[in-house]
């Protein structure tokens, strides 16, 4: 990760300028300086479809909690300026997890999560302003429970998107026939699968931009696309791994392991 410190933003030659007029400028400054990138981890559910005792972001996978292989795969992607985690207000083991763990140096735990997994990104965003992002800085949010995410797919994403007005997410093209259902669970029609991607993420937006769209949406939506696209925008898809799946039913995280233990046993 680049710097941690929240030192505040200053322009090549405005360092003496904002020192004088004070925070004004000094959000100016913030305004027109490259674009910062942070990495934003909703890690507050409860993981109530995994069947485990515990959340599933505490579940041991290959020996370590199942949020930790996501963070330290976070950790190692570059340009990222800070790396932050959302948990629920109750929780006690995250912080403790941060800083025993060297690999997770300067990583932020935020006990700020909400209701909903949006509520809880939302919470995440209004720190990340508190501690001095800019509204045009890039936020990055991937789901604790997608603990398989490798840096080089989230390269991938900031390359594709820097550029971007809009903004993306990583997806895959969807690989099996699609189904729908009718009420009594028979299929009503088989849908057409070659426009049809499944969203992952990590999903990438501007701070300013992902906030006023999430307090549009309301706190229903599952994923910052949606509330991007209810604002009449595209976001660009990306094309990810389906390795990068999210943790959700038993199954998951069985899987999970295999491929984490089998990762290790090749390095
Ligand atoms: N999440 C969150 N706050 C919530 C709900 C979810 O931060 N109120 C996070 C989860 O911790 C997870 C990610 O959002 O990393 C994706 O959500 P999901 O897979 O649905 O996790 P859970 O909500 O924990 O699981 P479930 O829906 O099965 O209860
Ligand atoms: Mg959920």
């Amino acid at each position: 990760m680049a710097d941690q410190k929240q030192t505040p933003p200053v322009s090549k030659n405005g360092g003496v300028f904002i020192a004088i007029v004070g925070r004004a400028a000094s959000y100016n400054a913030a305004m027109t300086e490259q674009p910062r990138v942070h990495m934003l981890v909703p890690a507050a559910g409860t993981g109530s479809r995994a069947g485990t005792a515990q959340p599933k972001q505490y579940q041991t996978l290959a020996g370590l909690p199942l949020v930790v292989h996501t963070l330290r795969a976070l950790a190692r992607v570059s340009g990222i300026h800070s790396l932050n985690v959302v948990v629920s207000p109750t929780d006690e083991r995250m912080q403790a997890l941060v800083q025993s763990d060297p690999a997770l140096r300067g990583v932020r735990v935020w006990p700020v999560g909400g209701e909903t997994r949006a509520a809880s990104v939302s919470a995440g965003l209004r720190q990340l302003t508190q501690a001095g992002a800019a509204p045009n800085d890039w936020v990055l949010v991937h789901d604790a429970a997608r603990c398989l995410i490798q840096p080089e797919w989230v390269q991938d994403l900031i390359e594709a998107c820097r550029a971007d007005p809009v903004g993306g997410l990583l997806a895959i093209p969807l690989p099996d026939t699609l189904k729908q259902a009718d009420d009594q669970q028979r299929v009503g029609a088989t849908l057409r699968r070659d426009d049809k991607w499944l969203a992952q993420t990590p999903q990438m937006f501007g701070l300013g931009l992902l906030s006023r769209a999430l307090t549009q949406a309301g706190l229903g939506v599952t994923d910052e696309a949606s509330a991007i696209e209810a604002m009449g925008l595209q976001p660009k898809l990306v094309l990810g791994s389906t390795l990068n799946f999210k943790v959700t039913y038993p199954d998951d995280l069985r899987l999970a392991a295999l491929v984490l233990g089998a990762q290790e046993n090749q390095t």
